[in-house]
């Protein structure tokens, strides 16, 4: 990929403050200006979080994405929390994570490419500016990094140095995550015992015939006599960061000018994606993200016309270069054949070079019989097949899965080979935003998908005996 395929002269002139002139929304209103301008102040002297060279090998390995070279698995919190943030949690989500990929791995026989919805994942949009509890009124909590959870006047002030809190959680997180990937914790051969663990059990004993299996194949790796470069590359992953671009004045505040190409990058995070509530074509998430060069994720809902898709396609990735634009599909079980297909054809229309990846979360969540926001295990699975078939049926890549989950023994979403029921819920409910799958319903529906994944591979290798060409 040469400079001049990047985005530059086609598109118009980009500044990192240019958002400011165009409508925001699902953003704080901070009440004291002078104390919001010395929190930017503070966080502009501050390193960037990530590299630019690690963005654009991000960008790289999600082209074979879009080329059906490589999965994608994106997973981790619906919102981080500062009261949530301890080294066991981030460890745990990691594990998970891994064993994920391992078996997704198995599933399609492909490298999987990791992101974590971690280490900058604070900011969220609401679906009502307030929130009435009791009778009482209150603006709605909105994220960590700009306000506190607590139901109190006080708490839910906006309150610009939570940005410089999320950003020293987000950078201890980061060095944890980076050590783990490659100091040794990562290696195939623990994650692979951790996965006969799970398995091991007797309710996830019908997983244990592909546990069986990866453990063959890695055996027979061992057999045949790994040189010591392979058992290095197995003992180490590349593991990347995402989270929603919503809080534009942080996101402004680490932005940055690559060293190496001049041009701009966002230094939150690895890969950042702009929200279904936040997508309109002229308004200030779009004018922030079209300008750096990070991979960016587009959710689209429901409501995402094809008209709409094809104006955000071209302002986001000009250049239609692979790798820069994946577009997260969050439709909801029984309601992704209603919106794939047309949003499948504008992006054939365009000729467009997307990766396609699956939220089967946000648009399952209900309400339980107990009072609770959950989601159930079987509409999850049911929205990941429907994105399956329908891009069998239209012959695109399906090319990764995008989950809110946790390491975390939880109970926020029901259903599950260890059944979470609507009485359970009130157990250990305890995300800061939506529900998240558990440690255990994340590992199941990865061997779900691995199983989907590898009925898609035998149904498009030709049957033994016939001849091809
Ligand atoms: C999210 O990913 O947490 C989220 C709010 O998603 P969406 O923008 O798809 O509703
Ligand atoms: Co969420």
């Amino acid at each position: 990929m040469t400079q001049e395929n990047r985005i530059t002269a086609a598109t118009p002139a980009w500044d990192k403050a240019g958002w400011r002139a165009y409508p925001r929304v699902q953003m704080p209103d901070y009440t004291d200006p002078e104390a919001l301008a010395a929190a930017e102040a503070q966080l502009r002297r501050y390193p960037p979080l990530v590299f630019a060279g690690e963005a654009r090998r991000l960008r790289d390995q999600l082209a074979e994405v879009a080329a059906g070279r490589a999965f994608l698995l994106q997973g981790g919190d619906c919102a981080e929390s500062f009261g949530e943030f301890s080294a066991d949690n981030l460890r745990d989500t990691f594990k998970v994570l891994l064993q994920m990929a391992v078996v997704l791995t198995w599933g399609a026989q492909l490298p999987v490419v990791k992101v974590g919805r971690m280490a900058g994942q604070f900011a969220k949009p609401r679906s009502a500016p307030t929130e009435v509890v009791g009778g009482v009124e209150l603006p709605s909590y909105r994220g960590d990094i700009i306000n506190g959870f607590d139901f109190t006047p006080e708490a839910r002030i906006p309150d610009p140095q939570r940005m410089l809190a999320a950003y020293t959680q987000a950078a201890a997180s980061l060095n944890l995550l980076r050590a783990f990937s490659t100091g040794g914790f990562a290696d195939m051969h623990r994650v692979q015992s951790w996965i006969a663990d799970f398995v091991g059990g007797p309710e996830a004993a019908k997983y244990r015939d592909i546990a069986d299996r990866i453990r063959d194949a890695m055996a027979f790796m061992q057999a045949a006599g790994v040189n010591s470069d392979t058992a290095h590359q197995l003992s180490k992953v590349d593991f990347y960061t995402s989270h929603e671009a919503l809080l534009l004045e942080y996101e402004e505040a680490l932005a940055r000018v690559d060293s190496t190409t001049g041009l701009p990058v966002a230094g939150s995070g690895h890969m950042i994606w702009i929200g279904d509530r936040t997508r309109q074509p002229d308004g200030a998430h779009v004018e922030f993200c079209r300008g750096v060069q990070n991979p960016i994720g587009l959710k689209c809902g429901p409501s995402t016309t094809a008209e709409d898709l094809k104006v955000l396609m071209a302002k986001l990735n000009p250049a239609n270069e692979a790798g820069r634009l994946t577009l997260i599909a969050r439709f909801g079980a029984g309601q992704v054949g209603d919106h794939l297909p047309r949003l499948i054809a504008a992006v054939r229309q365009e000729g467009a070079n997307v990766v396609w990846s699956c939220d089967p979360m946000h648009g399952n969540t209900i309400k339980s019989a107990t009072g609770y926001k959950t989601r159930p295990f079987d509409a999850v699975l049911r929205e990941v097949r429907e994105f399956f078939a329908i891009h069998k049926a239209e012959g695109t890549i399906p090319g990764g899965v995008h989950f809110e989950m946790t390491g975390k023994d939880v109970t926020e979403c029901t259903g599950g080979v260890r059944a979470v029921t609507d009485e359970d819920l009130s157990d250990r409910y305890h995300t800061a935003c939506d529900p998240r799958l558990n440690a255990s319903q994340s590992l199941e529906l990865a061997f779900l998908v691995a199983e989907e994944l590898r009925a898609r591979r035998e149904a498009s290798v030709p049957p033994r005996g016939v001849r091809v060409g």
